[in-house]
């Protein structure tokens, strides 16, 4: 992760915005993609099971298309009981990262192993009420840490802001340690609630509803990135 200089001399992480394709309009996915590539960091896919979280969302062959219109970095968040299962199809499909939840991972050491022997970067997840000392161990694997602001499962819920205090500690522990682990929020954030979770430390950004519910996605993740900015 790279640290960015303010002219007041103080270090800033740099943001990433990661517009979440779940609120985008899957009948014209190649305009929707096209509207925030140049605003965007990276893509977030929200992968759902109808058994780990109430409601089903897409597969492969929709990564697979996902791949074909961008080169932007596809953050695939798995919503599922055995996030382990598929590891070579999301390789194949175009997949960047895949973040899986602790709270069905019973070995994440030996799945980050697995996750990167498919040459995919690995996170961990946890729900709002899943303690982040669960994750605290595994630190060290993790290319990121994403925390979720709100019950994983649908998009346009509202922020919770009881768990900036996860987000705080895990900054301590990434900055006490010395890692370049990126820590994501999702789910909620608009430009005050984003504002909110960069200053307790998340420099990953996931949005839905606040980029593709707006007139314009590029305008609004742009003003994403601008309120974290405002000193
Ligand atoms: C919820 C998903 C989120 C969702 C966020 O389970 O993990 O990525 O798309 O949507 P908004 O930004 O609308 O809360
Ligand atoms: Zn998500």
């Amino acid at each position: 992760m790279s640290l960015v200089s303010k002219e007041s001399g103080e270090d800033m992480l740099e943001v990433k915005i990661a517009p979440s394709l779940l609120a985008a309009d899957f009948s014209c996915l190649e305009e929707e993609i096209a509207r925030v590539q140049n605003a965007a960091d990276w893509l977030h896919i929200d992968v759902m099971d109808g058994h780990f979280v109430p409601n089903i969302t897409f597969g492969f062959p929709i990564i697979r298309t996902i791949r074909s219109l961008t080169d932007l970095y596809l953050d695939c968040h798995l919503m599922t009981t055995n996030p382990e299962a598929f590891l070579g199809e999301f390789a194949e499909a175009g997949a960047n990262l895949v973040t899986m939840h602790v709270e069905v991972v019973s070995d994440p050491a030996l799945a980050a192993k697995r996750v990167r022997e498919h040459g995919l970067d690995f996170g961990l997840v946890c729900k709002p009420a899943t303690p982040i000392s669960v994750i605290g161990p595994f630190l060290e694997l993790c290319d990121v840490v994403l925390i979720m602001s709100v019950e994983p499962g649908f998009g346009g819920q509202r922020f919770m802001p009881e768990v900036l205090s996860k987000v705080r500690t895990a900054r301590e522990w990434v900055e006490e340690r010395g890692l370049g682990t990126d820590i994501q929020v999702d789910g909620g954030i608009s430009p005050e609630t984003a504002r909110l979770a960069i200053e307790a430390g998340a420099n990953v950004l996931v949005a839905g509803t606040a980029i593709f519910g707006a007139d314009d996605p590029a305008t609004a993740a742009a003003e994403l990135r601008r309120a974290t900015e405002k000193t």
